[in-house]
């Protein structure tokens, strides 16, 4: 037995008075999630986080070599294999979200994605721009309570709603088409604070109905896609070979996105709302593209034309004519707009290290 006098206590008694030494008393857990609650996550966005919207909502069909990588087949993801939100998932152990729209298979026990191949935040009201993301989401929770209240166990309650993490990433549609439409620079810039005021009015309508933890993304360099870079005829491109312009437009989004989650972060008491900067994790696996073990980082695997992009609008990937590489993971472009699993594999390692993230706070803050 030891004397009350030992060594041990009285380091012990000293000890406790002292933060540091409750470092050496009780080292803080290696970060393995380990979610104490079951994650719940709802995410909205656009192709970045669609995990079959499209396919479910409007039967357009996502062909092979889609999915080939990590499903070997076709899961409506357009990407070769797992997404961000996969990924994102996997690190908390929890299943991949099912798409809102699916009527088969999905049992939204962990949550629902409403994110759908194509969408933006304008116009508001075609299918299915964020607005009608969020409204669908309104939806599915008062159905949800409704159920669960008339006694449907395995549904998620009040109190998952109010736990779960409400994911967004959207505004690459709305720059891109803005571009499409032959807008000018100028024209462009314009129209993003209505854009940024159409996601602020998303989280507001969430909040209003109980959420209070977010996750935002910001956009990636748009000007650094294959199909960007293809279909431009006049391009100024930066040192990595990037549309400048699409850039700049990308990075001015970012500002005003930052600027919100800020000015929310003060308005909406008790949220979190941690902002992502994507941009800065994609820009640079681009721009130190060796580094990471990719050759090529601006032309796609799979599409039509080979170099400098392998990018043609009338042969797209998984349309006649296509051609995909063999290896997937040699290039950081799937089909010219979307991400290999092999460049999502990385990204999504840069977010959950939390070097991009502000405040730094970790992925499975919500669920403990
Ligand atoms: C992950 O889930 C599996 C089964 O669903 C379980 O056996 C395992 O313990 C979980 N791991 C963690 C870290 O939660
Ligand atoms: C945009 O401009 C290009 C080249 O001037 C032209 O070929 C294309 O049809 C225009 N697109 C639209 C939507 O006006
Ligand atoms: C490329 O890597 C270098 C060294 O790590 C870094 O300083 C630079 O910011 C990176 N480039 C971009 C565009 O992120």
């Amino acid at each position: 037995m030891a004397s009350p006098h030992s060594p041990d206590i009285r380091f012990l008694r000293i000890c406790f008075l002292l933060p540091i030494c409750l470092f050496i008393l009780f080292p803080p857990r290696p970060v393995l999630s380990q979610c104490k609650k079951l994650p719940v996550i709802f995410n909205f966005g656009d192709s970045n986080s669609d995990t079959g919207g499209l396919v479910a909502g409007l039967g357009f069909p996502v062909n092979l070599p889609n999915g080939r990588t990590f499903f070997g087949r076709s899961t409506g993801r357009v990407a070769d294999g797992r997404l961000l939100i996969d990924l994102l998932c996997q690190s908390l152990n929890a299943s991949f979200l099912g798409p809102y729209l699916d009527s088969l298979g999905s049992k939204f026990t962990n949550g629902a994605n409403f994110a759908v191949v194509g969408s933006s935040t304008l116009p508001k009201y075609v299918p299915f721009a964020l607005h009608i993301q969020v409204m669908q989401f309104l939806h599915f929770k008062a159905r949800t309570l409704e159920l669960f209240s008339a006694g449907s166990g395995h549904l998620i309650n009040d109190e998952g709603f109010r736990n779960a993490l409400y994911m967004i990433d959207i505004g690459q549609n709305d720059l891109a088409d803005s571009f499409a439409k032959n807008l000018s620079y100028a024209q462009v810039i314009r129209r993003i604070p209505t854009v940024i005021m159409e996601i602020k009015n998303a989280v507001q309508a969430i909040y209003d109905q109980g959420g209070r933890k977010f996750w935002i993304h910001n956009t990636g360099p748009l000007g650094c896609l294959p199909q960007k870079l293809s279909l431009v005829q006049k391009k100024d491109l930066d040192p990595h070979g990037c549309l400048s312009s699409y850039n700049a437009a990308a990075v001015l989004f970012n500002e005003g996105l930052r600027h919100l989650c800020q000015e929310m972060r003060s308005g909406l008491k008790d949220a979190t709302i941690v902002y992502v900067d994507i941009y800065a994790i994609k820009y640079d696996l681009i721009a130190n593209s060796t580094k990471y073990g990719f050759s090529s980082p601006l032309m796609a695997c799979c599409g039509y034309g080979g170099p400098p992009y392998n990018y043609n609008i009338r042969v797209t990937c998984g349309q006649p004519g296509y051609q995909a590489c063999n290896d997937g993971s040699q290039f950081i472009s799937w089909d010219g707009i979307h991400y290999t699993e092999a460049a999502n594999t990385i990204i999504a390692s840069k977010i959950l290290s939390m070097a991009y993230s502000t405040p730094r706070i970790a992925f499975d803050f919500f669920c403990h």
